[in-house]
This record gives structure tokens, C-alpha cells and sequence, in this order.
């Protein structure tokens, strides 16, 4: 029989149940998360099965990354759902703090790192990786694993993590996914579910425009602005507002001016309102051969 799935509200009872998995000699990867689960979350997960004994996951809609007027109160929260998928998918823990375990009374640290949060949704989200730098920071150590999976569909997300881990010495590796998508190429994400019918289908200009780019740097184009608008005609037309489309250095993020001309590596990446759900997306051109469907 399967051992079964522990939850954990406290980080010394998380803490401790980590300690134990350990001493029973059993490596722990974990997956942090702010529950909604879907089969993205599912696919850190099984990443995780693979690279370690055991699997740690956090559910915790992080209050410090986001800002004023953004989705903190409406963001979905079924737990009973995401622990049902914990347990199917062989998670052995789960942390599911409350805000004030997480920002005990009096707190005031806050984790920065600088550069890679200046472009991309750092200036359209002010804050917001420092909650998720500092948020991440306090669950690796609480959890103490040798491995945490990320997925690639939050990039900005990924780098910042991976330089906060090696700046701060963290004796953890990070491994970041591929974005998973439906099968008509829309990123799965746990805020699709705001997305009415209609707007699901103009959600669609997002993977599209981004293929087209795909296909275009695959056929030669190096014009950091041909790239970028060759996404932008696609996805003016369907988005409610666009924060931006970008081509920036995939590791540095650094973005190309448009009379710039990218290297085989480059990170096409935006964010865009459909309605009033805010949609983010990317690519990274030559190593993403696109499972996205081509425009017709
Ligand atoms: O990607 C997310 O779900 C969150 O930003 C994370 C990494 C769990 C931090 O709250």
C-alpha cells in the first residue's frame, strides 16, 4: 500500500514531518503552490516523484505578491479538491499555512533581488517578487528539500528564484518545467478559470502570436521588432490591454531594444488582459519548438 498524505497547517509540524521523511532516509523534492491545482501543477509534481523519495507540496495564497486591487480575495481555493489531487498524485505532505504562520506579527523582512525584476511584470506588479521571493525564501526553509520544481510558464518567476536560491547559498537545485497547455495551446493557468467562453477563445491570440514568433525566428528572423510584433498583431486584436510584450536575454532578461537583433537564445514573453483576467505567456525561442498550434 501507498504511504498516505499528511497536511500540515504549522511550520513546526511541517517542519518536523520533512525532518522525519528525511531521517527514514527518503530524499524530498518539493512543489510550492497556491493550490487550484491543475495538471501543470501535477507535472511539477511528477517531476518531483522522479528526482526525489518523497514530495512535499505548499498551498498558500501568498498575500505579499499582490498588489493593491489585484485577485488576492477572489484567487480559487479548493482544498479539498487540491488535496484529493495531492493524494491521487502521491504527495506525502502538505503544507497549507494560514498568512499569519507564514508573516508572523511584527515581521518585517523582505527578500529583493535586483536586475531581473526591473522589466517584464516587475514594473506593471511593484512588489510582487519580493513577496514571492521572501514567500519561497521561508518555505525552502522550512522544508529543507534538495530539490523544488518550478514551471517555466512564470519565467520572470523562475530566474528570480534560481538567483535568490544560489545568492543566499541555499543548498537547493532548482528545476523549472515546461509549460503545459491545453491541446489548442493555451497555457494552463489557475486564473483560466475566470475566463468566460469568449474570452477563453480570444485568449487564444496569446499561444498563437507567440508561435508565430517561434516559427519566424526558426525561419531566420533575428529583428528583436519583427519578433515582438509579430506577437503584438496577433494579440492587439483579442486583448483588453496589453502590459507588455517583450524580447528580452533568456537568462538575464534583459530586453532588446526592437532595433536589436536576438542571439539563438532569446525569451518572447507577455502579459495581457483578456476581459479583466490578466494572462501571462512565453517562449523561448530555439529551445521551445512550439507545442502550440499555427495560426490558420
Ligand atoms: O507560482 C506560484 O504559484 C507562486 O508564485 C509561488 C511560487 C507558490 C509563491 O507563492
Amino acid at each position: 500500500m501507498s504511504p498516505g498524505l499528511e497536511v500540515m497547517t504549522t511550520v513546526a509540524a511541517y517542519r518536523a514531518a520533512c525532518e522525519r521523511l528525511r531521517a527514514e532516509g527518503g530524499s524530498l523534492a518539493f512543489v510550492p503552490t497556491m493550490g487550484a491545482l491543475h495538471r501543470g501543477h501535477l507535472a511539477l509534481v511528477a517531476e518531483g516523484r522522479r528526482r526525489a523519495a518523497n514530495v512535499a507540496v505548499s498551498i498558500f495564497v501568498n498575500p505579499t505578491q499582490f498588489g493593491p486591487g489585484e485577485d488576492f480575495q477572489k484567487y480559487p481555493r479548493p482544498l479539498e479538491r487540491d488535496l484529493e489531487l495531492c493524494r491521487e498524485a502521491g504527495v506525502r505532505l502538505v503544507f497549507t499555512p494560514s498568512p499569519e504562520e507564514m508573516y508572523p506579527r511584527g515581521e518585517r523582512t523582505r527578500v529583493h533581488v535586483s536586475g531581473l525584476t526591473d522589466a517584464l511584470c516587475g514594473p506593471f506588479r511593484p512588489g510582487h517578487f519580493d513577496g514571492v521571493a521572501t514567500v519561497v525564501t521561508k518555505l525552502f526553509a522550512a522544508t529543507g528539500a534538495a530539490v523544488a520544481v518550478f514551471g517555466r510558464k512564470d519565467y520572470q518567476q523562475l530566474q528570480v528564484v534560481r538567483r535568490m536560491a544560489a545568492d543566499l547559498l541555499l543548498p537547493i537545485e532548482i528545476v523549472g518545467l515546461p509549460t503545459v497547455r491545453e491541446a489548442d495551446g493555451l497555457a494552463l493557468s489557475s486564473r483560466n478559470v475566470y475566463l468566460s467562453p469568449e474570452e477563453r477563445q480570444r485568449a487564444l491570440a496569446i499561444p498563437n502570436g507567440l508561435s508565430q514568433a517561434l516559427a519566424l525566428h526558426a525561419a531566420g528572423e533575428r529583428r528583436a521588432g519583427a519578433l515582438r510584433h509579430a506577437v503584438l498583431e496577433l494579440v492587439e486584436p483579442a486583448a483588453t490591454r496589453i502590459d507588455y510584450v517583450t524580447v528580452a536575454e533568456a537568462d538575464e532578461l534583459r530586453p532588446y531594444a526592437d532595433d536589436a537583433r536576438v542571439g539563438e537564445r532569446a525569451l518572447v514573453a507577455l502579459a495581457a488582459y483578456v476581459g479583466t483576467t490578466r494572462l501571462i505567456d512565453n517562449v523561448v525561442v530555439s529551445e521551445d519548438n512550439s507545442p502550440i498550434r499555427t495560426p490558420p
